[in-house]
């Protein structure tokens, strides 16, 4: 299987450009239709389409589509759970945070402009994700999904507070910690992408149960390929300051586990998410077909380099 040192270039699906480039369209005009201080305009454009992999979008479309929706019916989620994502790494990147001044191969909002309008931008973006939402033709599944953005971002501060500060309940071991931050800090928000691709598809409580699985699988796997490659990519490739987690004395799978063990985990988790994958397509007629660019994608989560 590939690792993330070995530098493989993995398949992504054949409209991936395309729908990446949907996305970043739609996010721009909707940024830019707020009427927005220029300064604070720039500061959201700058930390939203700089770059990035757009994964959390493009689970939402592709998970549309394993449902036997179009993909375009979860681009107001796509748009959302982008938002929530850029937002948390603006803040998460700020001197009382983790302290990076390099982010997608570029300056950090906070070094490109300065902290004040880094932590007023990444405020704007929080509340400009709900809005994303609001102007939906069905109100009852609008509901259904800022509640499941709602779920995912409270999920994503409670891990930023258990891997920065702590407070975690007495008597649980290093391992359940470690889980614990994983699982809430990364893994809920690309738990929420896949939902709210079932959710905006009007995918079958079956089908979302299934969908819910398979996001806790990639979530968790995500990161810990994250923490893995804070030890082994490169920052050319990965666009970030490596070296951080060991430097700051983080709780991380490989400093836990062990690098090895921590490869292994997450190639278990992808070997999870695409079993989980067949049972979803079992569900429907075209089903094989409908899940063959989720099955690319999690090839790309357990091999990527960035
Ligand atoms: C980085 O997320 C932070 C984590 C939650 C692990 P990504 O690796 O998805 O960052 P971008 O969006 O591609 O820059
Ligand atoms: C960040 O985890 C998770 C969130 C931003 C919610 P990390 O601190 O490991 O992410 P990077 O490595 O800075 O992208
Ligand atoms: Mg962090
Ligand atoms: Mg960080
Ligand atoms: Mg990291």
């Amino acid at each position: 299987m590939n690792h993330p040192t070995q530098q493989s270039v993995p398949q992504l699906p054949a409209d991936y450009q395309e729908i990446l480039k949907r996305i970043d369209d739609e996010l721009r005009a909707f940024i830019e239709s707020k009427g927005y201080p220029q300064n604070l305009s720039d500061a959201i454009a700058y930390a939203t389409l700089g770059g990035g992999k757009r994964i959390r979008p493009a689970l939402a479309w592709y998970t549309s589509i394993a449902c036997g929706g179009t993909g375009i019916d979860a681009v107001q989620s796509a748009i959302a759970v982008e938002l929530i994502h850029a937002f948390s790494l603006v803040h998460d990147d700020l001197p009382a945070m983790d302290d990076d001044d390099l982010r997608r191969g570029r300056p950090t909002l906070h070094i490109h402009t300065n902290q004040a309008m880094a932590i007023l931008a990444g405020d704007a973006m929080l509340s400009l994700a709900y809005e994303s939402l609001i102007d939906n033709s069905d109100p009852t599944r609008a509901t259904k999904l800022i509640r499941e953005l709602a779920n995912g971002t409270r999920a994503m501060i409670v891990g930023q507070v258990y891997d920065t500060l702590g407070g975690f309940a007495e008597g649980i071991s290093q391992e359940e910690c470690l889980e614990l931050i994983h699982t809430n800090k990364t893994g809920a928000l690309l738990c929420t992408a896949c939902r709210m691709g079932a959710i905006s598809s009007n995918a079958s409580p079956e089908q979302l149960e299934i969908v819910t699985q398979y996001a806790h699988a990639i979530g968790l796997q995500f990161q810990i390929v994250d923490d893995l490659l804070d030890i082994e990519g490169t920052t050319h490739a990965v666009g970030k300051t490596l070296g951080k987690d060991e430097a700051a004395g983080k709780l991380t799978y490989p400093s836990v586990i062990g690098v090895e063990q921590a490869r292994a985990a997450s190639d278990q988790l992808g070997i999870d998410a695409q079993n989980l994958l067949d049972q979803l397509a079992k569900n429907h007629s075209r089903g094989p077909e409908l899940i063959k660019s989720l099955r690319l994608i999690g090839t790309m989560l357990t091999s990527r380099n960035s």
